[in-house]
């Protein structure tokens, strides 16, 4: 198909991060207070078309068909004046995406969001963009969207400024990714305010500042080596520190439901059994546990057992793989 000018649609999959991202140097630039790593998934992407509108007053954001006001088209906005400065470009856009994750329920649609949009934007605006300057102005919609440039596993460097703080791909073993889906219901917290909260409020957050750092540098070993044991180890240790710290905030946040706990101690208990599993868990209550590609279906369908008798779905597991950086599409 032939690009028409000035249009751009662009599609990039969530990523889910083993050692996570929690917690700002920088607010306005989003550097974060460490680096993290994740695996970009071949499954629930968002798609986004940016069409510039050069007569239009003002940007119009649509979201799964609905047009969005408030926070949620401010923040576009903010972000297409930032390509727009970068273009020397004053033209407002209308933008239409489509969200095949649940928004708001920690699979991470901010990341797949910006991350589609930041590609389509530079496009439709006529920015050539390498994938480097790409995963940089993502992470300015949403700092998890600089890894969702990147295909399958993705470091992002926190870096000291600007220019240094990206996503890149890092070697990895094979790996497959079961997602218990919990609830799907927007979160009472976003993970922005969140993280600020525990920023300024947890007396541990000094302790996982270094301790994210150090799980970082434990990881790219395991990854390089090929080690799933370590790398798995890391994840669930890592993520446990996480949704610790930020149960220490005042007030306190807690995004584990019941559910999410049991799925936890189910992977505990099957490792005991030979299905060597590591669960993790983002901002919400949605449980992911990597997996070795031959024993995926086993664990989905453990999972699926134990889902059933939480009163789960028959539709909230399924098995996820490494997925594509994002691409433009047209
Ligand atoms: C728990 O990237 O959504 O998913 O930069 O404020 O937009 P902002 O935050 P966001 O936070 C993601 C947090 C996390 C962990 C992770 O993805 O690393």
């Amino acid at each position: 198909m032939t690009p028409t000018p000035g249009t751009a649609t662009a599609r990039a999959y969530p990523n889910i991060a083993l050692v996570k991202y929690w917690g700002k140097r920088d607010e306005e630039l989003i550097l974060p207070v460490a680096g993290s790593l994740s695996l970009t998934l071949d499954a629930l992407p968002t798609t986004t078309t940016v069409r510039l509108a050069p007569d239009a007053e003002a940007d119009a954001f649509a979201l799964n068909d609905a047009p969005q006001t408030g926070e949620a088209a401010a923040r576009v906005s903010r972000f297409l004046d930032r390509v727009r400065g970068l273009a020397g470009s004053g033209a407002r856009a209308v933008v239409d995406s489509r969200n095949e994750a649940p928004t708001g329920a920690g699979l991470a649609s901010s990341a797949s969001g910006f991350a589609a949009l930041a590609t389509a934007a530079a496009r439709a605006y006529g920015l050539e963009l390498a994938p480097r300057e790409l995963s940089r102005l993502a992470r300015r919609g949403s700092g998890s969207a600089a890894r969702s440039i990147v295909p399958g596993v993705a470091v992002w460097h926190a870096g000291d400024d600007d220019a240094g703080s990206f996503a890149e791909p890092v070697p990895a073993p094979e790996l497959r990714m079961v997602i218990a889906t919990v609830d799907t219901a927007q979160k009472a917290v976003s993970s922005r305010a969140a993280m600020r909260r525990t920023a300024l409020t947890s007396p541990f957050f000094p302790a996982w500042i270094t301790s994210t750092e150090e799980s970082l540098a434990a990881m790219l070993e395991a990854c390089a080596a090929g080690d799933f044991t370590r790398i798995g180890r890391i994840t669930e240790a890592h993520a446990m520190r996480m949704h610790a710290v930020i149960q220490s905030c005042d007030p306190p946040i807690r995004y584990l439901a019941p559910a999410s706990v049991a799925l936890f101690d189910r992977i505990a208990a099957l490792r005991g059994e030979g299905l060597e599993a590591y669960g993790t868990a983002d901002a919400g209550p949605n449980v992911c546990a990597i997996v070795r590609p031959e024993q995926a279906e086993e664990l989905a369908d453990e999972l699926r057992g134990l889902g059933g008798r939480l009163g789960l779905g028959a539709e909230a597991v399924r098995v996820v793989g490494p997925g594509p950086g994002a691409e433009t599409l047209a």
